[in-house]
């Protein structure tokens, strides 16, 4: 059975089969008649092309969307992601990562605050078997059947926990994440999520899922550049210039490095004191690990304010990725080997389900 981790982030779909990692924005759009698809000069990366057909409705998929669609859809609400956007990002990924009719084992994870709601239609949607249609950029038609033969869904932040302990193989080889009390907190674009594992036992008293995702700095931004300029930006088209430090909005160059120190420091404060209340038993945790892609953004704002030894991402990896190839990992560490043994709660239950 192959295998396939999938993380369908708020802001960025994630997926890997060890071999071949894809990121896109988690956009959706309507798909429409285009005349020059690719890039202007020469080719762009399929990956920032997908068009795709699923049960009979045409898509444009991240930035092919963003660039594209006339009618786009990107949402940071939960319901509305989990009933609309969850399956037509994940099987945009797994069509670029797995062959067609190939049984595969998928590995996913949700946040832990939605993972009881959300876990069963997660599977539902997901699982079996999945006719599409990719369209390339020349117009080519390919279809293809995505065989989900097994769902997995974990928790979130155990994906970087699995990632730190495991190897390729999907054997354990860091065991000090094995007998330590770690906590993991995993900031992305919505969500931040906060979790414990002693000694891989998983903590619910230590774990949580809140707002305070880089969305909140983004839309702090957003709300001074639409007083400036009296455009409304949207969140997802501020993570390039956020990272450069300026925007060009109508030919007007406006700053945004102090503003985004600014709101990335506020940020970072209410996250370590979420962590400061939610942990105030857990003193005793021997290991922090600080993950996600905000996690690496606000690396920097978080680490001075929160006590403990801190692990942070390798900076020649992207941040984004982590938890994915933690879930591959897990994957690799439950069918190729026929053991498993993940995190379990309090009484004894998996809550790998
Ligand atoms: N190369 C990059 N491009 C874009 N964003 C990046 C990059 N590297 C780090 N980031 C940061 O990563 C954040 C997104 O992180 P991540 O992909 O972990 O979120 P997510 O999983 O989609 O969100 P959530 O966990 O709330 O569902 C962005 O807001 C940005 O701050
Ligand atoms: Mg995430």
């Amino acid at each position: 059975m192959e295998i396939l981790a999938i993380d369908t982030g708020f802001g960025f779909t994630k997926a890997t089969n060890n071999s071949k990692s894809i990121i896109f924005k988690s956009i959706l759009g309507e798909s429409t008649d285009i005349q020059f698809k690719g890039g202007i000069l020469g080719e762009s990366s399929p990956d920032e092309n997908i068009h795709i057909e699923i049960d009979g409705q045409s898509y444009f998929i991240g930035e092919m969307a963003e660039r594209q669609s006339n009618v786009r859809s990107f949402t940071l609400d939960q319901a509305q992601f989990f009933a609309a956007h969850l399956k037509p990002l994940a099987l945009a990924a797994a069509s670029r990562l797995s062959g067609s009719f190939l049984p595969t084992g998928l590995i996913t994870g949700l946040p832990i605050g939605y993972f009881r709601a959300y876990r069963e239609s997660v599977i539902k949607a997901l699982q079996g078997d999945h006719k599409i249609v990719l369209t390339s950029l020349s117009g080519k038609r390919e279809e293809k059947t995505i065989r989900i033969n097994e769902v997995k869904v974990i928790p979130q932040p155990f994906g970087s926990l699995f990632n730190l302990m495991m190897n390729d193989l999907g054997e354990l080889g860091e065991k000090k994440y094995v007998h330590e009390k770690i906590g993991i907190i995993d900031v992305g674009f919505k969500t931040s999520d906060f979790t414990v594992a002693d000694k891989m036992r998983y903590s619910e008293r230590g774990s949580k899922t809140t707002d305070t995702g880089i969305s909140k700095a983004f839309g702090m931004i957003a709300s001074k550049l639409h007083e400036k300029s009296g455009v409304n930006i949207e969140l997802y088209r501020l993570y390039d210039a956020v990272d450069k430090g300026s925007i060009k909005i109508k030919g007007k160059e406006y700053d945004l490095k102090g503003p985004t120190d600014a709101v990335f420091s506020q940020l970072a404060a209410s996250i370590a004191s979420e962590v400061d209340r939610l942990w105030t038993d857990d003193w005793d945790i021997d290991t922090i690990v600080l993950t996600g892609g905000g996690g690496a953004a606000l690396a920097k704002h978080l680490q001075p304010l929160i006590n403990g030894q801190i692990v942070a991402v390798d900076p020649g990896k992207d941040p984004r990725l982590c938890n994915v190839k933690g879930y591959w990992k897990y994957g690799k560490h439950l069918w190729s080997r026929g053991v498993a043994t993940p995190p379990t709660q309090d009484n004894g239950e998996s809550t790998a389900g």
